[in-house]
């Protein structure tokens, strides 16, 4: 790999979802809630993609259809807590949270936000939001604490309570088998660099199918692996905190396999319940009318998107990506025959996590066009939702999609009163939520849309700092609050409409 493709991957892993923020680049706590409120201030005279926001007026009134999915979503490692509790093992994120300097303040999930004994409070907090979906992880040191072998009877036992809970409560399960908790015994041999893990999932996806198959309705395998690749692999501030180009798209091709191993054994095992990949997709849009930026724009959306859809959807990985990565990457000679065939096994569903776009320049840059939350590698530019939506039903579709991820921080604050005012998330979901509408209406089968996040929680590498709930997680106390986003999201959801 050139020096100049190694410069471009770590840069735009940089912008990927949950990047550092770097010391002073948070605006503050004003700025940012005004800036979430006005999504459309930062809009460029001249925006070369020339995608204007459109905003829902509150005087808009925007119908969903009928049994539309209202949702919300979590996962474990970032609100269950318990770390050593009911035979739990170690995943690679007790470690690296344990290692001094590598989470703001050293924060850990120990015991994030308890919620694996609050989970009969939180499943009433979701019944009284009106939830119909609630999306959550299951984290795989508590089925196999080991990552192989049998499994942890007390660990299955929790989510049959949790997915129990949700049914006597008429919300339907979505399970992600895989939210970046892998059992640090598996990382001691190679992690998603062995071929082996990946065969390992399977199995214990297999477990978890055998055993709650009956009672999940849809699955997803894999979360986000471009971030376990950019985010864990290039930049290294997540675990397992390596700076390994090389070794980051060999993981990639790991990850890509093991999604495909479970989808057949869920076939193989009842073949009830839908399943499908969750990827952060990234609208990229030229920075500038130049060739090169188009060109460079290109070979950026290879790396952010088409190198998972492309490779899940049409059984190859995209041409330019593979040269760009060299026909001598561990990648590309880590491809065996038949791993494609395998990646792309049929799917019911594609799940969707967008949160913001990215600007490329002539050189493989990038630039900022539109103000930022609190997490600095965020854009607000709710047209980047319309755009992905229609852009993955044009190039893969059409298929029933689900957005399982969209979201911001804001500066929540407990007041006197008990309320939190986080009128900058309420004005963010209704615009992203207004794009999704306009997707829908132009023929995107989305059938469902999980909020970013049920509750505030361990946010990786900025441990407790940012807030991306809707309810207010009060940790001292580990109390609950209705923001004003809930009690907003509970109107929408009982109109179903925006
Ligand atoms: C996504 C992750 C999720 C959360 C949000 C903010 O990339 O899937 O766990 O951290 O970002």
């Amino acid at each position: 790999m050139s020096m100049l493709t190694r410069r471009h991957l770590l840069r735009h892993a940089a912008l990927s979802a949950t990047a550092a923020t770097p010391a002073g680049a948070a605006l503050s706590a004003t700025t940012t809630a005004a800036v979430a409120g006005a999504t459309l201030s930062g809009c460029q005279p001249g925006d070369p993609a020339d995608h204007t926001a459109t905003a829902s007026s509150p005087a808009t009134r925007l119908p969903f259809p009928p049994d539309f999915g209202w949702g919300a979503a979590t996962s474990a490692y970032q609100i269950e807590g318990a770390a050593k509790e009911d035979g739990r093992g170690e995943s690679v994120w007790d470690t690296f949270s344990r290692t001094p300097g590598r989470t703001r303040n050293g924060d850990t999930g120990d015991v994030a936000a308890d919620h694996y004994h609050r989970y009969a409070e939180d499943l009433d907090l979701m019944r009284d939001l009106g939830l119909r979906s609630y999306r959550f992880s299951i984290s795989w040191p508590r089925i196999q604490p080991d990552g192989t072998g049998a499994a942890n009877q007390r660990g299955l036992d929790f989510y049959r309570r949790l997915v129990d809970g949700l049914h006597e409560r008429g919300i339907a399960p979505m399970a992600t088998l895989f939210h970046w908790d892998l059992p640090q015994s598996l990382q001691d041999v190679g992690g998603w660099e062995s071929r082996d893990v990946a065969h390992r999932f399977a199995e214990y996806a297999d477990i978890v199918f055998a055993a709650l198959g009956d009672r999940v309705p849809v699955w997803l395998t894999i979360n986000e692996p471009k971030t376990v690749v950019q985010n864990g692999y290039l930049t290294g501030h997540h675990a397992p905190g390596r700076q390994d180009p090389d070794a980051a798209y060999l993981v990639a091709h790991h990850l890509q396999l093991a999604h495909g191993l479970a989808v057949r054994a869920l076939r193989a095992n009842s073949g009830a319940g839908r399943i499908g990949p969750a990827f952060n997709l990234h609208p990229c849009y030229p920075a500038d009318d130049s060739a090169e930026a188009a060109e460079a724009t290109r070979l950026y959306d290879g790396y952010e998107n088409r190198l998972y859809l492309d490779s899940a959807f049409k059984g190859s990985y995209p041409d330019d990506v593979l040269a760009d990565l060299g026909p001598n990457s561990r990648m590309v000679r880590g491809i065996r025959d038949g791993d494609l065939e395998i990646i792309s096994a049929p799917v019911d569903l594609l799940a969707v996590q967008y949160y913001t776009p990215i600007y490329v320049t002539a050189s493989g840059g990038t630039v900022r066009r539109w103000p930022t939350s609190e997490a600095s590698w965020q854009q607000i530019y709710p047209d980047g939702m319309y755009d992905i939506l229609t852009r993955v039903t044009r190039d893969y579709g059409p298929m029933p999609l689900t957005v399982t991820e969209n979201g911001l921080p804001t500066p929540d604050v407990l007041a006197d009163d008990g309320t939190v005012e986080d009128t900058g998330r309420v004005a963010f979901l209704r615009d992203h939520l207004a794009a999704a509408h306009r997707a829908i209406t132009d023929g995107v089968p989305l059938e469902s849309f999980h909020v970013w996040s049920l509750l505030d929680n361990f946010e990786w590498a900025e441990g407790y700092d940012q807030r991306w709930g809707l309810i207010y997680v009060d940790y001292p106390t580990q109390r609950r609050i209705l923001k004003r986003s809930a009690h907003w999201y509970r109107q929408v959801i009982t109109t179903n409409t925006l």
